[in-house]
């Protein structure tokens, strides 16, 4: 691990010594989730984390709240599946009360989202992103081992509905599972007005069963979408730090993305910090530490100690992901955990 240089050197806020600077705060609310997609979790699910070690949302609004005075203005609430934090609607409003507002937005699964949309609108949520693979419901029962696909395309609805938008749908593709329907789930979602945004699969699963070999790269997305529309790509500059390389659909003025984050790394643009239900700091998704705040936090540490370890722990990122590098180690803890 890397020395933490002079401070009187390193630059204030959650720098990193590549040059950049955190923006993107993801927040893991829990662990726990209702699907089990079999890209992420076995049928039977992970061993939970104890309640005792999860923080209550009074140290999660603090510990949000540090992040934001350190040059967060982005707060992405997930999980696991973050609906299922009961006290959800009250943590947004808690976000959503700190000063500078961050934006506010979810990564969802979208089960039960019809019932809460408008209470997270009210609360503050401004936008959302929800997973789905698949719009064929045989598919996605296998796929995420339940029977649930009715309800999250409720959830969409309920979403748009609410003012959660622009709404944004992420799907992941497997080889012979989804594959060969990529393109139905964009027909579906241009004609609902849902930004739809591929994600190459990436190793997090708690299985460890990834293969690159197997994995449905962008270049192949792009070919298959490209059977039915006319791909036009967007200037990168538009592009920023968002991972997506996006593409108008005949034209546009509806967009499509496609996220290479393993064939095309986006690290050098990454702005991503990420904090844990358990209250670790994470620099990256795939890293294999973490800085624990939750421990000095309930010791009475100040929140000037708090800032020192989440930039203690941002200066120490790595220039990228790595992954394809021989001496590459998929992080022990699972995407559900960590958060995407
Ligand atoms: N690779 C890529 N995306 C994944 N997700 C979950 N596991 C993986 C993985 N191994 C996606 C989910 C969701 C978001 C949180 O990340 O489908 O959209
Ligand atoms: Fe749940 Fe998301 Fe994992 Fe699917 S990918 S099992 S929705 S946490």
């Amino acid at each position: 691990m890397t020395a933490l240089p002079d401070p009187s050197v390193r630059p204030a806020g959650l720098a990193d010594q590549f040059g950049r600077v955190a923006r993107d705060l993801r927040v893991s609310v829990t662990d726990r989730c209702n699907l089990r997609c079999t890209y992420c979790m076995p049928a039977e699910g992970l061993p939970w984390m104890p309640r005792a070690e999860m923080l209550t949302d009074e140290e999660m609004l603090r510990l949000i709240g540090l992040f934001v005075r350190d040059g967060v203005t982005q707060v992405r609430l997930t999980g696991g599946e973050p609906l299922l934090r009961r006290s959800l609607v009250e943590l947004v409003a808690g976000i959503a009360a700190l000063e500078p507002r961050p934006k506010i937005a979810m990564t969802t699964n979208g089960v039960g989202l019809e019932r809460v949309a408008t209470g997270l609108k009210e609360a503050g949520l401004d936008r959302v992103n929800v997973s789905l693979d698949t719009i064929d419901s045989e598919t996605f029962t296998q796929l995420t081992r339940r029977d649930r696909l009715a309800d999250v395309e409720a959830g969409l609805e309920a979403a748009a509905d609410a003012g959660l938008t622009p709404v944004k749908v992420n799907a992941v593709a497997m080889r012979g599972i989804n594959d060969d329907s990529v393109a139905d789930v964009l027909a579906w979602c241009l004609e609902r007005g849902y930004e739809l945004r591929f994600i190459e699969q990436m190793p997090l699963d708690a299985q460890h069963a990834w293969d690159r070999s197997t994995m449905i790269s962008a270049g192949e997305i792009h070919a298959r979408l490209s059977e039915r529309w006319e791909l036009t790509p967007l200037p990168a500059a538009d592009r920023g730090s968002a991972p997506a390389e996006r593409f108008l659909v005949d034209g546009g003025p509806q967009t499509v993305g496609i996220i290479a984050s393993v064939s095309s790394p986006f690290c050098a643009a990454c702005d991503r910090t990420r904090l844990t239900a358990d209250g670790q700091v994470r620099n990256c998704l795939f890293s294999t530490t973490e800085t624990d705040l939750r421990g000095p936090m309930r010791d009475g540490a100040t929140d000037d100690e708090l800032l020192g370890l989440m930039r203690g722990e941002m200066w120490r990122k790595r220039k990228g992901h790595g992954i394809g590098d021989p001496g590459f180690v998929q992080p022990d803890r699972p995407m559900s955990a960590i958060g995407g």
